[in-house]
């Protein structure tokens, strides 16, 4: 006790001291306790993708503030269940490359865009329980608000054991770097810290798991872009088809964005 009230002192004093340097301040984007009633999901979060349901996968998003059988939150934790559909209406998605819808699904995505400047950076935090099984793609994302790229995915299981950490140049030019994931569905800490690089136009991108950081990414341009965080529980698509027959559960909880700025 009295060995830590002395550092908190020392802290002090090195803030006195430097208080002539900018002052970053820390200001909440989003709250850990944005899943903890519907209420508060809905002052953070908006249901589906920003563009609607339907995206490059075999899953059609639903769900709204009365229908939660695919987007649910329950003791703080987001819940997104997919289950397989038929008789889709219409039967494709509606997104390049218009694949046949085979699930009904949960995406979300924060009201809040994201755009890095040489003075906002950001750090987006939660802890997951994703899937892992063939068939099934959920991730944690962010894409271009207007022209894509930027695209950067801070979680993407494509299943497998593992998790994709990527970054897009353009649509060729991406650099992926891939982690082992657990596929007890035990939930595992992802973090993305986003800053502006010196020259004003390039953004790098730290990302961790469970607090260690793992790889660090560039992303050409992307000062200055909103982007739209995205939590979704795809089908199919990049992780092989045919998916799962029973219900697929991808749970996230201790969600956390921050802005640095000055
Ligand atoms: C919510 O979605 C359901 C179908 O899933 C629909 O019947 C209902 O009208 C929608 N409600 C709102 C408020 O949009
Ligand atoms: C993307 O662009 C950044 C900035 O120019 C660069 O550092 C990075 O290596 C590029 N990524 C790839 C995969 O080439
Ligand atoms: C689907 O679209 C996302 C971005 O919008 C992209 O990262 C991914 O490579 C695409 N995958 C397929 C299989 O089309």
């Amino acid at each position: 006790m009295l060995f830590s009230s002395h550092i908190k002192a020392a802290l002090v004093l090195t803030a006195g001291a430097i208080c002539l340097s900018p002052v970053y301040a820390v200001t909440t984007v989003i709250p850990s306790t944005s899943f903890s009633s519907y209420t508060t999901f809905e002052s953070f979060w908006a249901y589906l993708y920003p563009w609607g349901s339907d995206h490059n996968g075999s899953a059609r998003m639903v769900g709204n503030s009365t229908d939660h059988s695919h987007i649910g939150v329950e003791s703080s934790t987001l819940t997104l269940i997919a289950t397989p559909t038929t008789n889709a209406v219409p039967p494709t998605s509606t997104a390049n490359p218009n694949p046949a819808i085979h699930y009904a699904s949960g995406t979300i995505y924060a009201q809040s865009q994201i755009t890095v400047t040489s003075t906002d950076s950001y750090t987006i935090s939660g802890e997951f329980s994703a899937p892992t099984t063939f068939g099934t793609w959920p991730a944690f994302w962010l894409t271009a608000v207007n022209t894509w790229p930027p695209e950067t995915d801070i979680g993407e299981w494509k299943g497998t054991a593992n998790s994709w950490f990527n970054t897009f140049n353009t649509s060729s030019i991406v650099q992926s770097d891939i982690i082992d994931w657990p596929t007890d569905l035990s939930f595992h800490a992802l973090k993305a810290v986003l800053t502006a690089e010196s020259n004003d136009v390039d953004v790098k991108i730290d990302f961790y798991m469970d607090d260690v950081l793992q790889t660090t990414q560039y992303g050409q341009g992307f000062v200055g872009q909103p982007l739209w965080l995205i939590i979704d529980l795809q089908m199919e698509g990049s992780s092989g088809s045919p998916g799962p027959t029973g219900t697929t559960i991808y749970k996230v909880r201790n969600m956390l964005m921050t802005r640095t700025g000055s």
